[in-house]
């Protein structure tokens, strides 16, 4: 099989690129390890930033976002006693969106089947080949047991933080940075309306604890937990109780109202990034070059900016032979990367207690600046509702 771009994976990262580049004209080929099903199942981010809704409306993917999605004007923070709203339209005049991991996938899907996109699902034994040439390929056996390959003039490595891809790119060519945070997040879907207007970050002696949604009807909330939790040690009783106490400390007249939990997991928390997010022909986009820890909600929004980046300099050097943008890829992502890396360890570290008396203090006290300050506030506001996409001409 010919095609330009060879994709491997089937999240949100491979089928936005699979229909950028389509827009242009480019011929892709999406190969995934998982079902469809599987793919359309996962629960995992909620909050889209400004540019990203932006991004997903131009793409021609934003009417059931702006019909469903739910417009946020910032955010609340919380300490013991006080609850403080952060209006980013007010600070820095954009906001951001709830709308789930999964209606952002459901919607690329829906496009990309309309336009009778190559997906190959379940396929498996994937090797990626000759990335240092220019014609790379994969070969992978498919859910019919045949062995196929794909031969491309690009292969795109959006597998995700497991998938094969960044160890094709050789020891000496590469560099990574990790960090494993000492605590993990207890998740929870709950079909109940929820009972914030905007989400609530709350910094509490027992533990970080967040309220989010998925509509009108549906929460999401999250507990700080230790590493290793196991999930079944936790009833919903016990969920419930640790959410109302941590998210209810102090505030007078709130009470957070529980409803029937249909989904709950422990995630841990790590971050990770590998450079050059390109090595010859092969490219990487999304958790397969970096992942961070959720708190920010910034995995799925640096997603979509490395392909808004990646697309257009893969048409350039598929259709145009200009690898202008192609050789500066990845320090342009990498730049944003970075940003995205930092703000989110920062308000990890803010909001996650430690166990250490004196860790509790300089937390509060930096909650309370950020409350207080415009500068504080504005700086957040900045990075949660994110900097704008695509960043290739901005240095930050
Ligand atoms: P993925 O969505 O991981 O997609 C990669 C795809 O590649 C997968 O479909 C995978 O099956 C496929 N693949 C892997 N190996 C192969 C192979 N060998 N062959 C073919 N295909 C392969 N971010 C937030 O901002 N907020 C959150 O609350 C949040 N919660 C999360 C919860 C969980 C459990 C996880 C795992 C992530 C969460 N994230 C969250 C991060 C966010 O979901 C990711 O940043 C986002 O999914 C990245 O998209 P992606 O397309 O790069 O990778
Ligand atoms: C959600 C997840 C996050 O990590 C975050 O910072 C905000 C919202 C969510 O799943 O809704």
């Amino acid at each position: 099989m010919r095609t330009q771009v060879a994709i491997i994976g089937a999240g949100p990262a491979g089928m936005l690129l699979s229909h950028l580049l389509a827009a242009e004209g480019i011929d892709t080929v999406i190969v995934e390890a998982r079902s469809e099903e599987y793919v359309l199942g996962r629960i995992r981010a909620g909050i889209l930033e400004h540019g990203s809704v932006e991004l997903l409306r131009a793409a021609g993917l934003g009417s059931r976002l702006d019909a469903e999605g739910l417009p946020h004007r910032g955010i609340h923070l919380q300490f013991p006693r006080e609850r403080h709203h952060l209006d980013f339209i007010d600070l820095i005049g954009r906001g951001v969106w709830v709308y789930g991991q999964t209606e952002v996938q459901k919607d690329l899907v829906a496009a990309r089947s309309a336009a009778g996109q190559s997906i190959y699902y379940e396929a498996r034994d994937l090797e990626i080949s000759d990335v240092e040439t220019d014609r790379p390929s994969l070969t992978f056996v498919g859910s019919d047991g045949r062995r196929q390959t794909v031969v491309a003039d690009a292969v795109v490595g959006c597998d995700g933080s497991f998938g094969p891809s960044r160890a094709v790119i050789p020891d000496s060519a590469k560099q990574t940075w990790h960090r494993t945070y000492p605590f993990s997040w207890l998740g929870v879907l709950a079909d109940v309306a929820p009972s914030t207007d905007e989400l609530i970050y709350a910094w509490h002696p027992d533990g970080f604890a967040m309220h989010s949604m998925r509509s009108p009807s549906v929460s999401r909330l999250y507990l700080q937990v230790d590493n290793g939790t196991d999930i079944d040690d936790w009833s919903h009783q016990r969920i419930w109780d640790a959410l109302a106490a941590r998210l209810g400390d102090g505030q007078d007249g709130w009470t957070l109202t529980p409803g029937p939990i249909t989904e709950a997991s422990v995630l841990p928390m790590r971050s990770y990034v590998q450079t050059p997010m390109r090595h010859g022909r092969l490219f990487l986009a999304g958790d397969s070059a970096h992942i961070v820890p959720p708190t920010g909600a910034k995995g799925l929004n640096l997603a979509i900016a490395d392909v808004a980046l990646l697309a257009p300099a893969l048409v350039s050097l598929v259709r145009d032979d200009d690898s202008r943008s192609a050789d500066t890829y990845s320090d342009d992502a990498l730049r944003r990367v970075w940003r995205c890396t930092h703000f989110s360890w920062w308000m990890t570290s803010m909001l996650h207690t430690s166990g250490d008396p004196f860790d509790d203090q300089l937390q509060l006290s930096q909650l309370r600046w950020v409350c207080s300050s415009e500068a504080g506030a504005t700086g957040l506001a900045e990075n949660y509702a994110g900097l704008p996409i695509p960043s290739g001409s901005t240095r930050f």
